[in-house]
């Protein structure tokens, strides 16, 4: 009937169309989407599990990872607990951030039969591609890393795991061939990093083991970099975080760490000069936010004052994740459903690695 053939189209090209424009912020999602017309994109990333999930985790990668995967194509996302172990010394805090970071992921809607979901050390066929990686991958490429290079400009003793940290990630990523992995503008440098591990590997051993993928970032700078409550980037090395389930009177104490001046209200300021501002651009609607730039601006016996603004940036925190912080709550109190979740994660993941795996090992002739 060649009508109703007509009416699906337009549905599914309506459909498609929503999908493309949720996601249009990120860079390469349009021709991400175009060419999974012809072969489906797989997407991957990792968070490491270092401490609790901040909003710059949030916005940076967890809203996209989630948002993500209403997309056509396969979604593999993991709990990065080896690379936490670079700095972490307390096996319960470490354990703890393992759990927190599951269920801060479920609770925010990851959904486990579309995704792929596991904890990277129950995958160890990782570590052994980040081995065979690391003896291509040149001692300059890895002394090069922003990441490294500024740990140890903040006086971290750096120690070889902490040095070796992007062949790791590189395993991580080459051992399930995806196209696309969706990061924050600080990981940008480490994923190209991949790319050059990928294309040693290949060359070294004249195959086409390792599959080159993209970065995927935020094109919203506010969004790919979040400002923690000191003006630089949100960082949990950087202790300038405010965490993602944050509520009453902490994040009251929170909000209240956001640089300040004292400058008093009734003076005219350029709302851009107003770290407040950083966050509730985040947080409020368009139209709300202009109303309040402009009042800040024009200064004068009606502006508001920075109490104000908090005041109103803790209540759109607690309302954004109200519904989050309720599921977490459920999820802690279910462990084992989280556990299952992610066993079968692991399970479809290993699948995954050891073909890769089995391939490499054959290229450089241990099999
Ligand atoms: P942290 O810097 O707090 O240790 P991670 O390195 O664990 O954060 O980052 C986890 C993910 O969150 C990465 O994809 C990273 O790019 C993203 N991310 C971290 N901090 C920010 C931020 N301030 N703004 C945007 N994205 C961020
Ligand atoms: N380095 C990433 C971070 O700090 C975590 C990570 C580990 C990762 N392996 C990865 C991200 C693979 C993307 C893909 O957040």
């Amino acid at each position: 009937m060649p009508v109703d053939c007509q009416h699906i189209g337009v549905r599914i090209k309506a459909w498609a169309s929503v999908l493309v424009s949720v996601l249009k912020r990120i860079e390469g999602v349009e021709s991400a989407y175009q060419s999974s017309r012809v072969t489906l994109n797989t997407y991957l990333s990792g968070i490491q599990s270092s401490g609790l999930s901040h909003l710059g985790n949030w916005f940076g990668a967890m809203r996209p990872h989630i948002q993500l995967q209403e997309l056509e194509g396969e979604h593999f996302y993991f709990i990065a607990d080896y690379h936490a172990l670079t700095t972490s010394r307390d096996p319960a805090v470490l354990k703890n951030n393992v759990r927190e970071l599951a269920v801060a992921y479920l609770a925010m809607g990851l959904d486990p039969e579309r995704v792929t979901f596991w904890r990277q050390s129950d995958v160890p066929q990782v570590t052994e591609i980040a081995w065979m990686l690391s003896c291509v991958t040149g001692m300059g490429l890895l002394e090069r890393a922003h990441s490294f290079k500024d740990k140890v400009a903040q006086g971290v003793k750096p120690n070889v795991g902490l040095f070796t940290y992007p062949a790791l990630m590189a395993a991580d990523i080459l051992a399930f061939d995806p196209t696309h992995v969706p990061v924050g503008a600080d990981q940008k440098q480490h994923v190209e990093m991949t790319q050059d591990m990928a294309t040693s590997f290949n060359a070294a051993f004249g195959a086409e083991v390792f599959q080159r993928p993209e970065p995927l970032i935020e094109s919203d700078e506010r969004l790919a970099k979040v400002v923690g409550t000191d003006g630089q980037k949100m960082s949990k090395s950087y202790g300038n975080t405010i965490w993602l389930f944050e509520t009453g009177k902490k994040l009251k104490k929170a909000v209240n760490q956001i640089t300040t001046d004292s400058r008093p209200p009734e003076e005219p300021k350029d709302p851009k000069g107003v770290l407040l501002f950083r966050f509730l651009e985040l947080f409020l609607p368009a139209e709300e936010l202009e109303g309040w730039e402009a009042r800040v601006l024009e200064g004068g016996v009606d502006a508001p004052g920075y109490g104000h603004l908090k005041a109103r940036l803790i209540e759109q925190i607690e309302e954004t994740f109200r519904e989050g912080r309720e599921r977490r709550m459920e999820f802690l109190n279910d462990p084992a459903e989280v556990d299952r979740i992610l066993v079968r994660g692991a399970e479809r993941a290993r699948e995954r690695a050891i073909a890769v795996r089995d391939r490499a090992l054959k290229a450089c002739g241990l099999r």
